[in-house]
């Protein structure tokens, strides 16, 4: 009976909605913009979303007043701040996304391009930074839940200094954190031990180009056989961060283009899938897109500021001898965020085409978004998105919200608050992307979940029943239910950045009442596929996501 009903929906499907679906894909610009918060106060320099839909956002602490002020009464008397000892503004705020608002933060050490990421209970650790904040652990708890949480600081949290450091949650519930600059170790957090310091990890030294550095901000991402993918400047290790080993070395990229800071590209972890139809979560794969040219730093300096790469390498990262498969993007960009959207399409957005990171340095803003959808034909992956109108250039950020909009803030290349006379201006205000299928004709075919509700706990391999509705009929073959772990974002790079395509191959999707379904999915088969944490959960059908839901894995 209900398979019959299914059989029929998906020929009315495809009876009615096969124009305007192929109109979609070959419809150009897309998504649109808008401006959130003309000014938070602060430029965002770091994102982080918490399980409670509460977004923490820092900057630096050493550039002087901001432009929002402490909780009355509050101030940084910080005697080693290299400009203001007595400062009664905020350098961090946390935003709500359901009230669009902000409250400023105390942070006293200096946190500028640190690195952090979510524990497992959700609270969000932040580790490093320059001068006094560099050997500091700071944490947001998130089980405080008031209106009232705010940053604890752990003085020598840190056994070295960590400065563009970056950091991936393990098994476990630690973090590791690997390098930064001039340190070409890595170390772990919380510590097994007061005796435990930190490990050498010397790839780091033998990516490290004189001076110039390009193997700053690492991309990291956790393989799904346990071990590390480590990419620095312009190729990557998998490392076995346990027994301190390099278990494999990959091809350097073709070209021998660098792709981290200064010459800062970006890379996500491409959606990883698991069960039966899909080699069993057997194969994991990683994207590297854009960045600036070998010479592109010094040429910057000396006032010429090159072209950006359009190139993006793709490669099976758990392959035993994988090769690159280079691609070509619409256009350069360098300092550009790459970001998982629920349904496993990667945007790319932010940065400019000329020039590199650092002070000054930039040129040309790209004020449009790229998609790269990359199950599609090779020829037709990339999909350039709507304009933005405001730069976002060094220091600018992007996360991907529960509602599945992308929050855009940041972009300041200067060493202060600059807001007349520079060519960027210092940016504070929040804009979101919402990408097409957010758009108002896509209603139609949105689910909602109906349960589980929010803020569910699951476990490892285990069958969940996902109810949802979607108000026109629902072809059960384009039904999936993705996990979306909340990553932390700072200088083109989201630490954590994962997805999980959950396994439905024991059930189809049934009717179970009006424009109301049911799908059962397996939740992922161990810590490897998804480290325990919290994540966001999405139906998504035919491309279009439902508002996700919290889950926490343990
Ligand atoms: C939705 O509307 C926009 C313009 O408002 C159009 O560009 C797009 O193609 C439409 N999408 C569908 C699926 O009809
Ligand atoms: C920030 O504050 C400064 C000093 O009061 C002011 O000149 C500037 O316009 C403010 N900028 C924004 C974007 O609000
Ligand atoms: C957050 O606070 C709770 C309750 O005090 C504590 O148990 C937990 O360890 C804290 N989390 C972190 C990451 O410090
Ligand atoms: C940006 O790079 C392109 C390609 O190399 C070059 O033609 C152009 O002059 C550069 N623009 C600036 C502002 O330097
Ligand atoms: C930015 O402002 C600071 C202090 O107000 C000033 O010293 C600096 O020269 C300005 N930078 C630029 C690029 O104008
Ligand atoms: C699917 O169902 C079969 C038979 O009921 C069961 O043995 C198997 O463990 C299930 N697989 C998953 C991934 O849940
Ligand atoms: C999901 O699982 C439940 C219980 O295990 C079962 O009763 C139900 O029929 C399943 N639903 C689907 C859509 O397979």
């Amino acid at each position: 009976m209900s398979s019959l009903i299914i059989l029929s929906s998906s020929l009315l499907y495809l009876f009615f909605f096969t124009t305007p679906l192929a109109a979609a894909d070959n419809g150009g610009a897309a998504g649109t913009w808008s401006l959130l918060q003309p000014s938070i106060g602060i430029s965002a320099m770091h994102m982080q979303l918490l399980p409670t839909d509460h977004v923490i956002i820092y900057d630096r602490t050493d550039f002087g007043p901001s432009n929002i002020s402490l909780p009355a009464g509050k101030c940084r008397n910080d005697p080693n701040d290299y400009v203001l000892k007595n400062d009664c503004t905020a350098h961090s705020v946390e935003y709500d996304v359901a009230s669009n608002s902000i409250r400023p933060l105390m942070v006293l050490t200096d946190v500028w391009c640190s690195s952090g990421g979510l524990m497992p209970d959700g609270s969000l650790v932040q580790t490093g930074g320059f001068n006094d904040g560099d050997h500091v652990v700071r944490v947001f708890n998130n089980s405080c839940g008031s209106k009232y949480c705010d940053w604890e600081e752990m003085q020598s949290g840190l056994a070295q200094r960590r400065w563009y450091a970056t950091n991936h949650v393990l098994p476990d519930g630690r973090q590791i954190i690997v390098g930064g600059r001039r340190e070409f170790s890595y170390e772990f957090y919380p510590k097994k031990s007061a005796l435990e310091k930190s490990f050498r990890l010397p790839f780091l030294m033998q990516t490290n180009d004189l001076k110039i550095e390009n193997n700053l901000y690492p991309f990291v991402f956790f393989n799904i056989d346990g071990n590390l993918f480590v990419f620095a400047n312009n190729r990557a290790v998998l490392f076995d961060y346990v027994r301190n080993r390099v278990v494999r070395t990959y091809p350097g990229v073709p070209g021998g283009d660098p792709r981290n800071y200064p010459s800062t590209g970006s890379a996500v972890l491409l959606p990883l899938r698991v069960g039966p139809g899909a080699g069993a979560g057997a194969e994991a794969e990683v994207l590297v897109c854009g960045g600036a040219p070998k010479g592109a730093f010094v040429n910057a300096i000396s006032g010429r500021f090159d072209g950006a790469l359009n190139s993006c390498g793709r490669i099976k990262i758990s392959d035993p001898d994988p090769n690159w498969i280079m691609e070509t993007m619409p256009m350069g960009r360098v300092m550009g965020d790459m970001l998982l959207l629920p349904n496993g399409h990667v945007l790319i957005i932010n940065g400019g085409s000329n020039g590199t990171a650092g002070w000054e340095y930039g040129r040309n803003p790209i004020f449009n978004p790229v998609i790269y959808r990359p199950d599609n034909p090779v020829t037709s992956r990339f999909e350039v998105q709507n304009p933005s109108t405001v730069p976002r250039m060094y220091h600018s950020t992007a996360i991907l919200l529960r509602d599945g909009r992308i929050l855009v803030g940041g972009s300041n290349p200067h060493q202060y608050y600059n807001f007349t006379n520079v060519l960027f201006p210092t940016e504070l205000s929040l804009e979101s992307f919402s990408p097409s299928y957010l758009d108002t004709n896509s209603s139609g075919l949105r689910p909602t979940i109906i349960s589980p509700t929010t803020q569910t706990n699951i476990q490892y391999n285990q069958q969940i029943v996902i109810r949802f509705t979607v108000s026109n009929p629902v072809d059960p073959n384009l039904i999936s239910v993705t996990l979306v772990a909340p990553s932390f974002n700072t200088h083109s790079f989201s630490m954590n950045q994962r997805l999980v395509v959950l396994d439905g191959s024991n059930s189809t999707t049934k009717v179970v009442g009006k424009s109301t379904y049911e799908v059962n999915v397996t939740t992922p088969p161990s810590v490897n596929i998804a480290p325990t944490g919290y994540y966001m959960l999405f139906v998504v059908h035919q491309e279009v996501p439902s508002e996700g839901i919290w889950v926490r894995i343990q």
